[in-house]
């Protein structure tokens, strides 16, 4: 069955970033000129998604609006004869932007069960959009997935390998037999204590999962950090259906924390066909 539908969790306060979260939401900051959200949108597109649920919460109306159609802006550039082709991709296909609050911040779980009527009965998509992964056009983290998953089935997630004293901080996956880029999944711990991981190899925020696992986070307690941690319902899936790790040929950034932010604002605006060399240069010159 295709993957037609993807969820968006955005409901997290961004409290890292304090005091530019304050009034904005973390998924709008932007990598160059174009906000964290819409990378993970278009990211979505491409893999052939049309669905696209976002879980929101409150001071997240940005998001929403961002893609909308903005009326007065476009008549505006329009009335002074100016461009508004860098608002192209920006407006989603209508009926195809679903929003869903959360309402409480009670974990990654919690907030992919709030868009469960919506799945219904297919597999879907899960995309984190501070994971901001880069691929080649047209070969994006998800596109590998969904590939990946006319091969697999069952629940794929996107594995990727991480210095093992960084493994507290993520889902990590306990590894069977490797097949080229495919991993088979054995076990899964959400937010190891240090030196107990199974493997360096974590779940990186991109997911492609069957329904089934709804009916598990219903009822799922609350894990790591006191919250409903999705990766203990997936757990729960292992062994019953196919569940196996994609390594992700392209580059992660953490856009979670201010270090990886930087980093891919910087990559990105070095390969800027407008400003790129001159900003190496500058680079050069400032280190
Ligand atoms: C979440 C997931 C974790 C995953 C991580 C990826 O954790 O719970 O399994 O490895 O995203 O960034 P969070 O970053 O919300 O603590």
């Amino acid at each position: 069955m295709t993957i037609r539908k993807a969820v968006f969790p955005v409901a997290g306060l961004g409290t890292r970033f304090l005091p530019a979260t304050k009034a904005v939401p973390k998924e709008m900051l932007p990598i160059v000129d174009r906000p964290l959200i819409q990378y993970a949108v278009d990211e979505a597109l491409e893999a052939g998604i049309e669905t696209m649920i976002f879980v929101t919460g409150r001071g997240k109306m940005a998001i929403e609006d961002h893609f909308d159609l903005a009326y007065e802006l476009e008549r505006t550039q329009a009335d002074r004869g100016k461009s508004v082709a860098a608002l192209e991709g920006t407006r989603l296909t209508p009926g195809n932007a679903i929003f869903i609050r959360q309402q409480e911040p009670r974990g990654l779980g919690h907030a992919i069960w709030c868009a469960r009527d919506v799945i219904g009965d297919e597999p879907f998509a899960i995309i984190l959009p501070d994971e901001f992964m880069v691929g080649q056009p047209g070969a994006g983290c998800m596109k590998q997935m969904v590939d990946a998953y006319d091969r697999t089935g069952g629940n794929l997630i996107c594995a990727l390998e991480v210095p093992i004293e960084d493994t507290p901080s993520y889902g990590v996956l306990d590894p069977g037999t490797r097949d080229g880029t495919l991993t088979e999944v054995k076990g899964l711990v959400e937010k190891p204590a240090k030196g107990t991981a199974p493997s360096n190899l974590i779940v990186a925020g991109r997911y492609i999962l069957q329904p089934e696992v709804m009916d598990l986070l219903a009822t799922q307690e609350a894990g790591a950090g006191g919250e409903v941690q999705l990766t203990d319902s997936m757990a729960k899936l292992i062994g019953k259906q196919p569940f196996h790790g994609v390594t992700f040929d392209g580059e992660r950034y953490d856009c979670g924390s201010k270090l990886g932010f930087a980093q891919a604002n910087f990559a990105l605006s070095c390969r800027d066909a407008a400003m790129g060399d001159e900003l190496k240069r500058w680079a050069k010159a400032l280190l």
